[in-house]
């Protein structure tokens, strides 16, 4: 890791390329009820358990069918190399797609392989301790929902990770901290965060991460984390700068 002071309020700066495929945002459709994946826990059947296992084997086969050499499959490819029927190749390719793991592509219909942002929120959970505040900013689209997604799959949470475009902040109790996602895009009165007590959720019992914290001006305390995130190519590139000590501590430690 590269770490040198910075001239103003950055301690230590680290730039990384995360790399990944395509930058389109995916319409999701409701999932019927009898298509959700079987999760086990609070007591599955031992066939429910099967189901899971298989689903998961299967999961796995999918994701394997991508080699470095491949920038698009479509289920039609996958399911000529992991020999499934079709069907079921889509219904695994919809769910991976939801949960991060395969970026689809509109414009041709296909997937790519996309786990790079997850995977710098996964290190990042690593890292982090009550208190921390990370600002997460960049355009539409470069992936400020997925790294948080990354982190809280990391931390153990199994729900869903939604983004809080509308309803501006989403709370996570997770066993050793609570997480509060805010995402300021929509956010154009300053009275609505005083209304809303917005200030009393960064304390040190929390962490914060917040999308779009330029919308709300300088209202926001200083982050202890800035990560920058930027579309390149068919990946994205990421800044995390530290603006505090407690920050520099952390990012000192974030693993390679
Ligand atoms: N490394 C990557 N390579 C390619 N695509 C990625 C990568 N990381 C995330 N994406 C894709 O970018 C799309 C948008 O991601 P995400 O919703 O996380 O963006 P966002 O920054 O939160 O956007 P918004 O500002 O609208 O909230 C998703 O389809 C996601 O799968
Ligand atoms: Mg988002």
């Amino acid at each position: 890791m590269t770490v040198r002071r910075g001239e103003s309020i950055a301690f230590v700066q680290q730039q990384k390329i995360i790399t990944g495929e395509s930058s389109m945002a995916m319409t999701r459709k409701k999932v019927p009820e009898s298509r959700k994946p079987v999760v086990p826990g609070g007591g599955g059947t031992p066939k429910q358990d099967r189901h899971f296992v298989t689903a998961l084997a299967r999961g796995l086969d999918v994701l394997s069918c991508f080699r470095s050499s491949d920038k698009l499959l479509g289920n039609q490819d996958i399911a000529k190399r992991c020999g499934l029927p079709k069907s079921t190749v889509s219904r695994l390719t919809y769910t991976l797609t939801r949960l991060g793991y395969l970026h689809y592509s509109e414009e041709v219909g296909k997937y790519r392989l996309g786990m790079a942002t997850l995977a710098l929120g996964s290190r990042l959970a690593h890292v982090i301790e009550p208190g921390l505040y990370m600002a997460l900013s960049g355009d539409l689209g470069s992936g400020k929902t997925t790294l948080t997604r990354g982190l809280l799959r990391a931390l153990g949470y199994r729900g869903k990770v939604k983004s809080p475009t509308y309803t501006l902040v989403e709370l996570y109790n997770l066993s050793k901290l609570d997480l509060y996602h805010f995402d300021f895009y929509r956010f154009n009165d300053p009275q609505e965060w005083h209304d809303a007590g917005f200030r009393d959720y960064f304390e040190p019992r929390n962490v914060c991460l917040v999308e779009w914290p330029e919308r709300a001006l300088d209202l926001p305390p200083v982050p202890d984390l800035r990560i920058s995130l930027r579309v390149e190519g068919e990946g994205r590139r990421v800044r995390i700068a530290a603006e505090t000590e407690h920050g520099k501590r952390c990012l000192e430690r974030l693993p390679d």
